[in-house]
């Protein structure tokens, strides 16, 4: 059988349970609240949804901390409720990938119950334990990402425990092939319930060193780390030897091997490392480890056309057969029209723009519920925070629930039509006027631009396996060429709020038309007005 690539270039909706839909009404979206509004997903014209965990959890880290891989917490409904979405979710046309949460448990999960309490229990060696120095101190320098140390005292085992984000994240023990195998099992548990592919949060984090070094200190020259998960902020060390172990590698290849059973699995991977591009592109080589991969480096705060214009040009000098899957939002970073700083007056059509270019780059992409209506970053007061990992960064470094609020469903309703109840997390006032059912109205909304605009993508086999060149940047915006064997597609976009000419490459370039954009073609340039892209073919 011909092995399918569906996930190839693909665009995939990532959903937040929590803040899409609320069907019992008690305040938190839930799996029925997500099967309901598949349809305006479907409508969006994305291929397949990601769905942030939904397993029996504690919540300390709202999902990210699992205590039963195998159930959905009851927050959110029954296993009967997930093969109901998945169900509807196929009718529809929409693969459906899962987070799978595999570098570390809740620290109730019965697994950790069962380890912490002794040194020669039958799960003892299934997390990180280490005996303190002489003096009592942890065993190394290593730094949690969520701040602090990374190991926590176990007075019942006079030992301690690694954890990379929270105290009640416990870091398991990958080097056991018993965790190993149990884990492979959970994913099995899921794939035989139909799912199509797996988001895999933190995935170089799986191993450490086994004699566990200290990580160096930050040199000159060295860049320090941006504020986005995956590299603590305020970090003064390189991770040499708490993540991105070579060892991880043989883990990804048995993964493979598991999935490769089925028919057309994916995965992403979940990269945060101080050399991501690279990392990136050795997970997702040869076929047999990982699919495609995101990295940070759209999601940090640089907007600048030479910075987007490096990172691809990094990207494609480094990623040769693996596949990059690319993201400007996702819950845990402060939503791009914020981040990117576009005025409030703009930032329509700086959304717009921004669609065109992830969506022109060689890769896959991740778009964040939301997105498609250019929600911008919800204001939260610190007494409403409910992210642990805004609280200790706090005020330099927020969290994230700013992009982690109600979906706006309805403009007019109370909680903008997300819940009768009183939500989780406030609706930001100014999300009310972009709720979906007023920009259903809107013949220009940025809705009704991501409809459009997606549909016309698809058209073009180009931007799925065409080759990428010719990248130039000015300070105003970017252009580059998509080709292969039977056409070039020239794509061009100006980010900033004044006129842009950009010089095109050689070549007879044809203005393409339906996408939305107004731009002209000029003898050997393109000039486009404020937040336009421009799209040609020779
Ligand atoms: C990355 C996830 O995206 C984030 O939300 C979570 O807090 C950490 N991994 C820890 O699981
Ligand atoms: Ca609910």
């Amino acid at each position: 059988q011909q092995e399918s690539t569906w996930w190839r270039g693909a665009v995939i909706y990532q959903i937040y349970p929590r803040s899409f839909y609320d069907a019992n009404q008690d305040g938190i979206g839930d799996l029925p609240g997500i099967t309901q509004q598949l349809p305006y997903v479907a409508a969006l014209g994305v291929d397949a949804i990601w769905l942030s965990p939904f397993f029996k959890s504690p919540m300390k880290d709202f999902g990210y901390d699992v205590s039963d891989y195998r159930d959905v917490d009851p927050l959110f409904g029954t296993l009967d409720d997930f093969k109901q979405l998945v169900q509807v979710a196929h009718e529809l046309g929409l693969k459906v990938m899962i987070d799978q949460v595999l570098s570390h448990t809740s620290d109730e999960h019965a697994w950790f119950q069962e380890s912490r309490v002794s040194r020669d229990n039958p799960k003892s060696d299934w997390y990180v334990w280490a005996d303190p120095k002489p003096d009592g101190t942890p065993p190394n320098n290593w730094l949690s990402i969520f701040g602090g140390c990374a190991w926590q005292w176990e007075s019942r085992r006079q030992q301690y425990y690694l954890h990379n984000f929270l105290v009640s994240q416990p870091d398991l023990n990958f080097h056991n092939p018993e965790v190993v195998e149990h884990l492979l099992d959970t994913v099995k548990f899921w794939l035989d319930l139909g799912v199509d592919g797996f988001r895999l949060d933190t995935v170089n984090f799986y191993m450490h060193d086994r004699q566990l070094r200290d990580n160096p200190g930050l040199s000159a020259g060295d860049s320090k780390s941006l504020g986005v998960p995956g590299t603590n902020p305020y970090s003064m060390q390189k991770h040499q030897y708490d993540i991105s172990q070579p060892e991880n590698l043989g883990f990804l290849k048995k993964l493979r091997a598991l999935l490769d059973q089925y028919d057309d699995i994916t995965t992403v991977g979940e990269i945060g490392d101080d050399n991501p591009l690279a990392l990136m592109a050795q997970y997702t080589a040869d076929n047999d480890k990982l699919h495609m991969a995101y990295t940070f480096d759209l999601l940090n705060i640089h907007r600048k056309p030479d910075y987007l214009a490096s990172v691809i040009e990094k990207i494609e000098g480094a990623i040769n057969d693996g596949w990059a899957c690319w993201a400007l939002s996702n819950h845990d970073v402060v939503r791009c029209i914020t981040r990117w700083g576009a005025e409030e007056a703009d930032q329509v059509a700086y959304g717009k723009v921004l669609l065109a270019l992830v969506t022109s780059l060689r890769g896959s992409v991740c778009l964040y519920q939301g997105e498609e209506l250019g929600l911008p970053e919800a204001d939260i007061p610190f007494e409403k925070i409910q992210d642990p990992y805004g609280i200790p960064f706090w005020p330099e470094y927020k969290g994230r629930d700013g992009c982690r609020t109600p979906m706006p469903w309805v403009g007019d309703e109370g909680n903008a039509g997300f819940s009768s109840a009183e939500p989780w997390l406030p609706v930001d006032p100014r999300h009310n006027s972009l709720a979906v059912d007023k920009q259903e109205q809107q013949s220009d909304s940025m809705l009704a631009h991501y409809r459009t605009y997606l549909r016309w993508r698809k058209q073009f086999a180009v931007l799925v396996d065409g080759e990428l060149s010719d990248v130039q940047s000015n300070a105003q915006g970017l252009r580059f060429v998509r080709y292969n064997d039977e056409q070039r597609l020239l794509v061009a976009f100006n980010l900033s709020d004044s006129d842009m000419t950009i010089s095109l490459p050689e070549g007879n370039w044809q203005a393409l038309e339906g996408h939305g954009f107004a731009f002209r073609l000029e003898n050997g340039s393109v000039t486009l007005p404020p937040y336009q892209a421009a799209f040609a073919t020779t």
